[in-house]
């Protein structure tokens, strides 16, 4: 190991090769934002704008994973400046069933979290272990500044969802903490296209709303999937983002004539890809991984948010994304 020198936004500081960037700039108290520090929830995603790193994979066009990339010698590192992680407690204000399988949950908070329309938060309901959810709004677009709306898929064996409507009722007792995430509502001039699968339209209609309210001239695509076409929810966010210009796409992946769907995977569908794009993916892991190998082939910017199940040991986790990421 050797020691060298690398800028990370603006400021220079020492490092050691071998080091990672996150290692390197949390011991010069330069705060990346970041979450599980192991490569998983792509919150600590920086961009390398001089010098060379050793990426160990997780190279997305010009940005890297802080928390894995080792530093191997001077370099020019910058990352987004997001709302800093906080906390917050309050109590579930409803519990409503989208479809058989999908529910939307708000919540109420006793002030409110500031968040970047795609970030995610962790959330902890009084008595069962924490998860990852990402804010959005109601399907109508609406939801106060303190409240956070979420759309759950049941999981089979899940332990917090099966208990939504049953052990999770109204009233019950919340902690919220966050934000984290890379995949968040950036403005820009270039084609915005954004992707999900299943609830990863949380996230999208999110950003996909902010983009048509705040930069209500950019070009853009929303293509949403379910693996069933009764799991289809989105419609009418779809309609509104429809009626304000949007390209919008519903697909089914499973057997479906419903009109107005089509059949297949989102990523059958996503236009030509090229350096003039901006691309969003969130949701299940294998979609969000295609997505971001298309995204590179066509030279376009890519954030992700793969949707890894909760219940899945770290290692477990490990060989998804590595399985995926191949
Ligand atoms: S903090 Fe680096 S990927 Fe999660």
């Amino acid at each position: 190991m050797s020691t060298t020198t690398i800028v990370v936004n603006g400021r220079g500081i020492r490092a050691r090769t071998g080091q990672t960037i996150l290692e390197a700039a949390l011991a010069a108290r330069i705060v990346i934002p970041h979450d599980c520090a192991t490569g998983q929830c792509n919150t600590c995603r920086v961009r390398v704008y001089d010098g060379t790193v050793d990426d160990r994979g997780t190279q997305l066009g010009d940005s890297v994973l802080a928390c894995r990339s080792t530093i191997l010698g001077e370099a020019v590192i910058e990352y987004d400046e997001v709302p800093g992680e906080e906390r917050r407690v309050g109590a579930v204000l409803s519990i409503e069933d989208l479809t058989a399988d999908i529910v939307q949950v708000v919540m109420g908070l006793e002030t409110r979290l500031l968040y970047l329309p795609g970030q995610y938060v962790k959330v902890e309901f009084r008595g069962f272990p924490a998860r990852d959810y990402s804010p959005t709004l109601r399907l109508d677009g609406s939801a106060d500044l303190t409240e956070i709306v979420l759309q759950i898929r049941r999981e089979e064996r899940g332990v917090v969802s099966t208990a939504l409507g049953l052990g999770i009722s109204a009233g019950h007792p919340v902690k919220v903490r966050g934000p984290f995430g890379s995949a968040y509502h950036r403005l820009g001039t270039k084609r915005l296209v954004l992707v999900s699968t299943g609830v990863g339209f949380a996230p999208i209609w999110a950003i996909a709303r902010a983009s048509r309210l705040r930069e209500p001239g950019r070009a853009l695509t929303v293509i949403a999937g379910a693996r069933h076409a009764h799991n289809l929810y989105m419609r009418p966010a779809l309609d509104w983002l429809s009626s304000q210009g949007a390209t919008v796409m519903l697909t089914c992946s499973g057997a479906d004539d419903t009109p107005g769907v089509l059949a297949g995977r989102p990523t059958l569908h996503l236009p030509r890809l090229t350096p003039t794009d901006t691309i969003v993916a969130c949701g299940a892991p294998g979609m969000v991984a295609s997505v971001e190998l298309l995204a590179a082939a066509g030279g376009a910017t890519c954030y992700s948010d793969p949707f890894l199940p909760a219940r899945a040991p770290a290692s477990l986790r490990d060989r998804l994304l590595g399985f995926f990421r191949r």
